[in-house]
């Protein structure tokens, strides 16, 4: 058994992801902006999250909304400036909060100086900086790589008769980790960040750093579907997660650990064997590969035990795991689930073990919006129109009030809001006891105040059909999730069970006594204190 303070606040804490463009605009141009985020810290702080992670806010052309970046170590005008910035980590601070920067290695924009330089001449001393490459015979791209937006992931440069490689947007093109000079000019970024007093990073595309030198063509996918997106149609054996790429994971971490108690967070999108590799060897790794099961998983409450149970089987012994239900990448999870099971996966999130990491609005049960066509954002879509990937309609305006534009912005929203924000809102569900944002709020502090539910061990607890179970455990306290992941009500047998429920997703049978025999609910979760 431990005590709390032997763990970092990355571990027992909750992370709040803020997509900046969509939370508080606080000039009225429609975008959201870091002075926007100042403005809501006090709504923060009532919720009860530890850490705020922002995506990306640096100089960008805005091709892919801040995943491209012109310049590192500045701040776009847009969402504000270093001083704003500086304005926020210490208010963030002050409140005993942290905040975590989205770094974003793999790539820059076409935009950025080094990019610009490389592309003069092939001679450029920053041409090896990015991955360039002759042309196959007959003048067609290098390999069949493909971009993740779709088409093939090399653009050809008139000026200079050579592809660059760009996994994502032409206007993205990768960096050559290879080349040491581009470790050492992301690692001064990253140090330049630190030394300001960001707590951490989330690491944009964690597992996409390095590709196969030898650029061997990807084989095709056996599992490919019409109507999937273009690049679905390779497995990206060659292109994505090389080996190599662990020992960049490595020496990201040493850099980050060089400071006091900061995390690094990797995006990374792989099975779970993979995934678990970026922990590092002897941890040396990421703190939290970012697993995205929750998202990406049918939500079946058999499936979801064995994921849960395969991943913390998988987990190496000192890998501290973390969850997630939503991101500016996914659908919102209320969408994907409906709203009723929406407060199931918040207990879900709150209980399992490991770190919750929650998207801006998926507190107030916000969906997913639909975009009229005139309306769209996200080059995403753009690139692939009406299959369904387009990012928009998760990216949508908070709704603060129901006030005009929700209180988010006295100008036009850069994205339409929900069409339900006038019920459904901050404003109003803080008073509302039974509302999403209540729930959330409690399930929060419930795992403030229970070390069982921060730090505790997972236990499995067996259970049938649509129930989920298990048992948090710490020292002397054991809690019991149950939760109810269908439509029908339920009843589960838990041998010798005496406690007391301590909190249901119905916010309404606190304090009844649990037995033996659990009745659940419809779309109901709860949460027992075991005697
Ligand atoms: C990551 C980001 C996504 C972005 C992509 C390219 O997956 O989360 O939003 O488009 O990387 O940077
Ligand atoms: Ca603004």
């Amino acid at each position: 058994m431990h005590d709390l303070d032997d763990y970092r606040w990355w571990q027992k804490g909750t992370i709040y992801q803020i997509y900046p463009r969509s939370f508080q605009d606080s000039n009225g141009d429609g975008i959201g902006d870091l002075g926007g985020v100042l403005q809501r810290l006090d709504y923060l702080e009532w919720l009860g999250v530890d850490a705020l992670w922002l995506s990306p806010i640096f100089s960008s052309p805005m091709a892919d909304f801040g995943y491209d970046i012109s310049d590192y170590r500045a701040i776009d005008p847009r969402f504000g400036t270093m001083e704003d910035l500086d304005r926020l980590l210490d208010a963030v601070h002050a409140r005993g909060m942290k905040l975590i920067l989205d770094l974003v290695p793999n790539h820059t924009s076409d935009q950025h100086p080094w990019f610009r330089e490389a592309r003069a001449s092939r001679d450029s001393p920053k041409r090896d900086w990015y991955l360039w490459e002759d042309p196959a015979p007959g003048g067609d791209p290098p390999n069949n790589w493909l971009s993740v937006f779709g088409g093939s992931a090399w653009e050809y440069d008139e000026a200079t008769g050579q592809y660059y490689y760009h996994a994502f947007l032409a206007a993205q093109p990768d960096l050559n980790w290879r080349n040491p000079d581009v470790r050492t000019a992301m690692f001064d970024v990253m140090r330049f960040w630190l030394d300001k007093g960001a707590d951490g990073f989330r690491v944009d595309v964690m597992w996409h750093l390095l590709k196969d030198e030898r650029l061997r063509h990807n084989p095709p996918n056996p599992d490919y579907r019409p109507g999937q997106p273009e690049h679905a149609r390779l497995v990206p054996a060659y292109s994505e997660d090389q080996y190599e790429v662990h020992t960049i994971v490595e020496q990201m971490r040493a850099v980050t650990d060089a400071y006091d108690d900061r995390v690094l967070i990797g995006e990374v999108y792989l099975p779970l064997g993979r995934l678990v590799a970026y922990y590092g060897p002897e941890g040396r790794g990421a703190h939290l590969p970012f697993n995205f099961q929750l998202i990406l998983l049918p939500w079946e409450a058999r499936r979801l035990d064995a994921a849960v149970n395969a991943y913390e089987g998988a987990l190496p012994s000192n890998g501290w795991p973390n969850w997630v239900l939503s991101n500016h990448d996914k659908p919102r999870v209320a969408s994907r689930v409906g709203p009723a099971q929406a407060r199931v996966a918040a207990m879900l999130l709150l209980t399992l073990r490991g770190t919750p990491i929650l998207y801006y609005g998926d507190e107030l049960g916000m969906e997913n919006v639909a975009i009229p066509p005139d309306r769209v954002q996200d080059p995403r879509e753009m690139k692939e129109p009406g299959i369904g990937v387009g990012r928009d309609p998760f990216r949508t305006p908070m709704p603060w009030d129901e006030g005009p534009n929700a209180g988010f912005s006295e100008g036009i929203p850069w994205l339409p809001l929900g069409a339900d924000y006038k019920s459904r809102n901050v404003s109003a569900q803080q008073s509302d006891p039974d509302s999403m944002l209540t729930l959330y709020r409690r399930l929060i502090a419930l795992r403030k105040d229970e070390p069982a539910l921060a730090v505790g061990d997972f236990v499995p607890v067996p259970a049938e059909g649509d129930v989920l179970a298990y048992d948090r455990v710490h020292g002397g306290r054991r809690l019991l999730i149950a939760l109810n992941l269908g439509r029908q009500p339920q009843q589960m047998n838990y041998a010798g069970l005496s406690g007391r429920i301590l909190l249901s997703t119905h916010c309404d049978r606190e304090g009844d006594s649990a037995h033996a025999t659990l009745r659940l609910r419809a779309d109901e979760g709860v949460i027992v204190a075991v005697r």
